[in-house]
This record gives structure tokens, sequence and C-alpha cells, in this order.
């Protein structure tokens, strides 16, 4: 069996994935930082020399030209004098040397024959060894003509300025990596304390998964990407929360609701049971059915809330209003409810969730009612509008909002025995604004007005 390779070794990019974004970015930093300094230091190198040869050049190719002047004037002396450490060889046309500087070879000249006379007279130097000549290190060499077949032979020696460029070169091969060493400690430093806030919101978010108080991200000071982070999340850790809290207590008040009639149903079955002899059973077996009604009632309006809350999108049927009122308020007393005003309007929608919204309603205002509960359909260029008034008490301007919460009662109603779990309203607002409309609750002196709105299907 063939051991698998060492992690690292699979891939290198694999492993430069697997590194930290510190790591990466200290490290691409550093790489980019070396390539330009290392550019950098060779066309330094490169200008300086070129410029230091340029120099010499310049002063050895002027010493020439003197020589050369004072050749052409006959007023070449030997030794020729010239003061700044130049070397002067003058050549006659037989090659023989007739003039040199102080302490210069005599014999044998620096350029020979065939490369003097190879030399184009523009005074372009080279370099040649002074060593065969007992002259330390390289010299820079101009080659001239004179009259008479003369040639001018002036050199400089190049050693004191390529030992000081030696020493630049040496300079910057130390100095420049340690330079980068300083760099690349310094963008690890300074990285690092970049990466702080998102390391302090890693922490703050591992707390929170761990612990149920203060669920909020640590906001850093600076306004920057990090901060607008910080804050996005907290503001997702606030919606969250409400949402949670809200689902807790539908959940309390679901179990608050279900435990009445459960505990109804309990009493009367341990009463009946308790005395058998004389016990009405009929009686008990519809004071009993009446609580299951209750239940399963709450457990309906229950689910249909939660189909809303997932927001499935709902069948989408055309539905004609004027029919459903039509249908639905024929289920009601006819001397209680009167459909009046009722025109043409077709709405694009479940209509079994619509009728629901009208018998809602309908419920409402015929538990309300004093005498009268009215159902108008109206239809405007592009929505309809359904409104269903009662004459009864109506319910507070402070309180027509509230009301539309779940298990939301007001007190007149919960005194009332006939009332139901508060989830009515709810239901009709979920239902109504999954059809793209609005729901609100008015004032109908005396008594209230619902008016549904909801827009019209498109022809
Ligand atoms: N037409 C109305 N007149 C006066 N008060 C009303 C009317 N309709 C609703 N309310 C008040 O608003 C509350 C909430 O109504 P909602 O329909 O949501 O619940 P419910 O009727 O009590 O119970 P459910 O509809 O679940 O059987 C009612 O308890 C009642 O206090
Ligand atoms: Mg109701």
């Amino acid at each position: 069996m063939a051991a698998d390779p060492p992690v690292a070794f699979r891939s290198p990019l694999a492993w430069w994935r697997r590194k930290s974004l510190r790591f990466r970015l200290t490290a691409t930093a550093s790489a980019a930082l070396a390539l330009a300094l290392a550019a950098a230091t060779s066309l330094l190198v490169g200008v300086l020399g070129k410029g230091l040869i340029a120099s010499t050049d310049e002063v050895t190719y002027q010493r020439a030209r003197d020589v050369v002047a004072l050749a052409d004037d006959g007023r070449l002396y030997d030794p020729v004098a010239v003061s700044d450490g130049t070397i002067i060889q003058v050549l006659d046309a037989r090659g023989r040397i007739t003039h040199v500087t102080l302490g210069t070879d005599r014999l044998v000249p620096l350029v020979d024959a065939q490369a003097r006379a190879a030399t184009p007279p523009d005074g372009r130097g080279r370099f040649v060894d002074g060593s065969p000549y007992g002259l330390p290190g390289p010299l820079r060499v101009v080659v001239l003509h004179a009259d008479h077949g003369r040639t001018v032979i002036a050199a400089r020696s190049f050693k004191d300025v390529s030992e000081s460029l030696a020493t630049t070169v040496h300079m910057l091969v130390i100095g420049t990596p340690m330079l980068l060493v300083l760099l690349g400690v310094a963008s690890w430093l300074i990285i690092g304390r970049t990466l702080r806030p998102i390391a302090a919101l890693r922490r703050g978010a591992a707390e929170i998964s761990g612990t149920a108080r203060a669920r909020r991200l640590p906001v850093p000071e600076a306004r920057d990407e990090v901060h607008e982070l910080a804050t996005t999340l907290n503001d997702m850790l606030a919606r969250l929360e409400a949402a949670d809290a809200s689902q807790r207590a539908l959940i309390s008040d679901a179990a608050h609701e279900l435990r009445s009639p459960l505990a109804s149903i309990r009493l009367q079955l341990e009463v009946a049971l308790g005395h058998p002899e004389g016990q009405e059973w009929p009686e008990t077996a519809e004071g009993v059915l009446e609580d299951t009604f209750r239940l399963s009632r709450l457990a309906e309006g229950l689910l249909t809330l939660a189909r809303l809350d997932e927001r499935r999108p709902a069948r989408r049927q055309p539905v004609d209003l004027g029919e459903l009122i039509g249908a639905t308020a024929g289920r009601y007393d006819e001397a209680l409810v009167k459909v009046a005003a009722v025109q043409a309007a077709v709405v694009d929608g479940d209509a079994m969730d619509l009728g629901r919204v009208l018998v809602n309603l309908l419920d409402n205002a015929v538990r309300h009612a004093g005498s009268q509960v009215g159902v108008e359909l109206h239809a405007t260029r592009d929505e309809a509008v359904i409104t269903v008034t009662d004459d009864g008490p109506g319910i507070p301007e402070a309180d027509r909002e509230r009301v539309f919460n779940r298990f939301t009662r007001l007190d007149s109603a919960r005194s009332r025995d006939e009332g139901g779990a508060g989830l009515g309203l709810a239901i009709v607002r979920e239902t109504v604004r999954a059809h793209g409309g609005s729901v609100d609750l008015e004032d109908a002196s005396p008594g209230l007005r619902a008016v549904v709105r909801l827009p019209l299907a498109r022809a």
C-alpha cells in the first residue's frame, strides 16, 4: 500500500490557499517589494557604472585633445606635463614612443599597432589591463591621431572608480535584503493590526452561538468596511432575534389558547364520570363537542398562518369577487347581512383564501353588529375595494392596528363567550398581503368598516 504524500507536497496552490490571509498578504507584498527592489538596484548600478565610465572617458579624451593640440603646434616636450594623473604616450609614424608623461613606459605602447589602426578617431574609450605595464587595476584608454602620422594614447586608472562602484554594489547587496526583511516585518504587523477587528468579529460570533446573552458583534470604531460589515450583521441579528421572540410568543400564546378548551373538556368528563347516575350524557357530549370545535378552529387558523408565513406562491386563478361575495354572504342571516352595490371585479388569486377573508370579516361583523351588516364591492381603475360595515361598538382608533396581531382580542370581546382565538384578522391581513393588497379598519360611526383593497386581474 503506497502512502499518500504529505499534504503540503500535493499541490503548492492548495498549500497556499490553506495559509492565513495575513501570511498570504505579507508574502505577496514582500515578493512584489523584492522584485521592485532588485529591479531598482540593478538599474541603479547599471546607470551609475555607465555614468562613471562616461565621465572618465570625457576627462581622458580632453587630455588627449590637449596633447594633440600641443603636438600639432610643435610645443610638445618630453616628459609631457599633465597635472591630473592622466598617462600619455605619443607615438611617431613608425610606432616608436617619442613622448610620455613622467614614469610611463617608453618601450611598449598601451595599445598595439593593430588596435591603433582599427581605432576610429572619435575618442571612444576602451578597457586595458594595466598590470603588464606595472599599473594597478584596469585603465580607460583613448587613442587620437595627430599630424605627421603621430598617435596620442591617453589613459586613466579606473581602479578607484571600480572600487567605489564595488562598494556601492556590496552595500546594496547587503542593505536591500535587510530593507526587505524590515518592510516584511512592518507589513506583517500592519496587516495583523488591520485584520484585528475581523478576528474580534469572529470571536464575537463564536460567543453568540455559545451563550444566550447580548447577541451583538463588536463594532470597530473606525468607519471602514469592517465597521459596515459588523453593523449589517448586527442588524441581521436584531431581525433574527425579533423573529425568534415573536415565534416564542406565538408558541406560548398558542399553548395558552389550547389550555382552556382542554381544561373545559377534562372538567366536563371528570364531572360526568364522577356522578354517572343522573348524568345528562347528550348535554355533556354537546359541551365537549363545542370545545373540540374551538380546538379544531384554532388548529385550522394556526395551520393557515403557518402556510401564509411560508409565502408559498398562492394559487393564481381569476376570481370573480361579486360571485364570491354573493356565495359567502348567502350563508348568513339574510335579515342581518345585506349585500349592496356590487360592481364587476375579477382579481388573480386563490378563491378559497379570499373566501376565508370574507368569512373572517363577516364573522367579526355579525358577532359585533347591532342590527345591520353591509357588504359592498367597488372597482376603481386598477383595484377592487370590498367593504364590510357593521353598526356595533367599533374599535377605538388606538387599537385598530393592534387587532391584526395574532391572538389579539380586545377586552370587550374577551368577556363575550363566543369570541374566537384572535387569529381571524391576522389571517385576513396575511392573505390580502399575499395577494398584493391591503386591509384597514375605519370608523363607520357607529360601528366598524373593514376595507380590503385588491389589485384587479390584468385583462
Ligand atoms: N367588527 C368588529 N367590531 C368590534 N370589534 C371587533 C370587530 N372585529 C374585530 N374586533 C375586535 O378585534 C379582535 C380581533 O379580531 P379577530 O377576528 O382577529 O379575532 P376574533 O374574532 O376574536 O377571533 P377569531 O377570528 O380567531 O375567531 C376581536 O377580538 C375584537 O375585539
Ligand atoms: Mg374574528
